[in-house]
Parts: C-alpha cells; sequence; structure tokens
C-alpha cells in the first residue's frame, strides 16, 4: 500500500475484476450459464466492486452480511457498513438458479459483465430493511421504493468482473488505486473527500475550501450514477466543475474524479457509506454538511453528523468534518455559517432549490453570493437545451 495514505477499509483494496486469461475463460465457461440481467444500479455496484471501491467487498452480499448491515451496521467480519449492497431476483428466477452454481451477471444487451459464484439466495424483509436504512416505510422516499420495487429473493456470492461498463467521463473515473496513486504523486497523505450530487454552489465551495485549510488535497468526487429524475445530470454538474476548478481553485491541491455509485438517498446512513468509500479511494477525512444525502423531510437537519457517533472511529478510519448550514451573509460579507454568523436570517442569502431552478430557467443569473456566475452560466445553458 502507498506510503502516507490512510489504509482501504478492511486493510486492503480488492478489486474483483477478472484477469485477462481469467476473463477468456470465464467468457467460454458462461455461454452455459443461467443469466440474470443487472439493471443500471447494480452494474454500478459491480463496477464499484470491479474498482476496490467497495472494498472489502467480495460480491453482493450473502445473509449474515445483509442481516449484519441492516440491524446493526457491521459486517460479519466487525467491520462497519451501513448500506446493503445486494442483488435481486424474483422468486421464479429464484427458483430456477442452484446455490453453489455459478451464473452469469449480463447487461441490457445480453453482454456478459461478470460471473458470480451463488453462495446462497434468501428471502429478506423488505419493510425492516426500509425502516432500518432509509428509516421510513414511505414508498415515495426514493431508495425505499427501489426496495419495493425489487424481487423477493436477494442472490449473494462473489463476483469475477470481466466488463466494465460503458465509460462515461473517462478522464475523471479513477479507480481508488489511481486516485491514490494521483495523491501520492502530490505528496498527500491527509486528503479530504467531498460527496456530491447537486450542482455546485457558494456553500458547497466554501466547505471545501474550508476543509481544505487544514489539510494537504481535496478530492471532489461527485456522485454520477443513478439520481432521482429530478436532479441535474452529471453531465453538466461535472461541466460546472470545471468551469470552476479554472476560475477558483489551485491546480495543485485539487484532484477531481467521479464516483459511479448510484445514490440511495439514505441520509445519515448514507453519510457513512460514502465516507467509507471515500477512504477507499484514499481519503483521511470527508465532508459531513447539512442533511447530507437527504430527501424531503426524511431526516433531520444533522442527523447525518450524529450517526457518527455510534462508530468506533479506529474501526471507521476516516475522519468526518461536519460543517453546520452555510450561507452568504450581507453583514458579515462573507460565507458563514450558524456557527461563525451572529446576524438574523433576514441577512442570509439562502435560495431553495425550486426557487433557483425557476430562475435558471427563465435565463436569470441567481445573485453572485449564491452561485458563481460561470457555474451559473453553465447551468443556464442545460436548462435552456432541456426546456427546449
Ligand atoms: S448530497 O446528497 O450529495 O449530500 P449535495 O450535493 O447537495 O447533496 O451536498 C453535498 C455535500 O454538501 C453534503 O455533505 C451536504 O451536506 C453539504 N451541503 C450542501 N449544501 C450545504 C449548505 N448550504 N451548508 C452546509 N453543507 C451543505
Amino acid at each position: 500500500m502507498m506510503k502516507g495514505l490512510i489504509a482501504p477499509h478492511g486493510g486492503a483494496l480488492v478489486a474483483n475484476v477478472a484477469t485477462e486469461p481469467e476473463r477468456l475463460a470465464l467468457q467460454e465457461q458462461a455461454k452455459g450459464l443461467a443469466r440474470i440481467t443487472l439493471g443500471s444500479r447494480q452494474l454500478a455496484d459491480l463496477e464499484m466492486l470491479a474498482i476496490g471501491a467497495y472494498s472489502p467487498l467480495l460480491g453482493f452480499m450473502t445473509q449474515t452480511d445483509y442481516l449484519g448491515v441492516v440491524n446493526d451496521m457491521h459486517l460479519s467480519n466487525g467491520l462497519p457498513w451501513s448500506v446493503p449492497i445486494t442483488l435481486a431476483a424474483t422468486s421464479e428466477q429464484a427458483a430456477t438458479l442452484k446455490e453453489g452454481s455459478q451464473i452469469a451477471l449480463v447487461d441490457a444487451q445480453d453482454k456478459l459483465q461478470a460471473v458470480m459464484t451463488l453462495a446462497e439466495k434468501y428471502y429478506y424483509d423488505k419493510q425492516r430493511e426500509a425502516s432500518q436504512v432509509y428509516r421510513t416505510q414511505d414508498d415515495a422516499h426514493p431508495g425505499v421504493k427501489v426496495v419495493y420495487q425489487q424481487g423477493d429473493v436477494l442472490l449473494g456470492g462473489s463476483v469475477r468482473v470481466v466488463a466494465l461498463p460503458q465509460q462515461t467521463f473517462a478522464q475523471y473515473r479513477h479507480t481508488p488505486e489511481q486516485s491514490r496513486q494521483l495523491f501520492s504523486e502530490r505528496g498527500w497523505q491527509r486528503v479530504v473527500g467531498f460527496q456530491t450530487r447537486n450542482p455546485v454552489h457558494r456553500a458547497h465551495e466554501y466547505i471545501q475550501k474550508c476543509a481544505l485549510e487544514t489539510v494537504d488535497g481535496l478530492f471532489l468526487h461527485p456522485l454520477v450514477g443513478d439520481t432521482k429524475g429530478d436532479d441535474i445530470p452529471a453531465d453538466v454538474r461535472m461541466r460546472c466543475y470545471e468551469v470552476l476548478l479554472q476560475n477558483y481553485y489551485p491546480v495543485d491541491r485539487v484532484v477531481l474524479g467521479v464516483l459511479p455509485a448510484a445514490m440511495r438517498y439514505a441520509g445519515p446512513r448514507e453519510a457513512i457509506f460514502h465516507a467509507l468509500m471515500r477512504k477507499n479511494y484514499g481519503c483521511s477525512h470527508f465532508i459531513v454538511g447539512r442533511d447530507h444525502a437527504g430527501v424531503g423531510n426524511y431526516y433531520g437537519t444533522y442527523d447525518a453528523h450524529h450517526i457518527f457517533a455510534q462508530f468506533d472511529p479506529v474501526k471507521l478510519g476516516i475522519t468526518p468534518m461536519f460543517f453546520d448550514h452555510t450561507f452568504f451573509c450581507r453583514v458579515c460579507d462573507a460565507m458563514a455559517s450558524s456557527k461563525t454568523c451572529p446576524h438574523g436570517n433576514e441577512q442570509h442569502v439562502t435560495l431553495s432549490g425550486t426557487k433557483v431552478r425557476q430562475m435558471l430557467q427563465a435565463g436569470e443569473m441567481p445573485p453572485r453570493e449564491f452561485s458563481r456566475p460561470e457555474v451559473a452560466q453553465v447551468l443556464i445553458e442545460a436548462m435552456c437545451q432541456l426546456v427546449r
């Protein structure tokens, strides 16, 4: 392991990708195997498993790990893990599959992606998963909805990945090994990771830069897997980051990458999950702001901070950096948070997501105190194209 950087979760990166000779053999062998077609979320999970971003997982969770994660946020080996990584099948599909056998995991075009050794198939309690992981059984919650809509049986077992999905954002799709290499080349040891699924605004920039003040480097790591329909598409968000970096960030202190995983919107549980993945990418620190990975009103503003207290910091390994709600204050004439600003809300420039969207759709620039003009311009152009 690279000297100086944090160790991956479990001590070593576990990349479940087939070697070249193995790949050829698996492709041959797969011709005679039962097939399961994966959707975009499972394909993303497969990529995460392939590149070691889900270390120490060897594949989709077997029942002991699944129950350990759902019930008390730990894998059976004692390591913290907060979100199930599962492969669901219908009862009819599962009935045709034999435990101990191999199955071919294919994409929608029937192209082989991985061969899985089916250790076990098991029924699970969807309502319990919903209330434990998402803290609600409401099917209007986008993460819960996925659980309710998927098959009733989970397939657990290790995977050997033979093909990585279509490589969008290729120049930013660093594997954990590659990001570690990039950090090492820059001489960084203390690296703070930033998760995001929204267009970057001044509050994001502020907390990123506050965090960077105390560490060696910043890993900007927007999630580009599935998001809910009304979130801004990943390519637009990446263009926002490109113009922001060109104009406002020191190039030698920042690495921009993408996280291929899907959003779960699991709030506090997902904050832990997001942190563990970034640990694998080589981050020693991780930013958790207000309502991290939240949706609607399912979570308290700082629930994603509080959940960290439930873990042994040594086992977690990565150190969270918490930020209160931040905004621009007209009296302070600076970015601030409720922690650092004594003035009332009426002095704070805060805009709801809906309001910003309305402004952008009307071709109107949000205030500079909310969004950098270069970023707003990218968003306005993207909105105009969507409307057209
Ligand atoms: S998230 O689903 O990925 O959490 P988003 O991209 O909006 O959504 O947030 C990225 C990170 O910035 C999260 O850690 C979130 O808590 C934090 N964050 C977003 N807006 C603010 C804000 N105004 N003040 C403090 N933290 C914020």
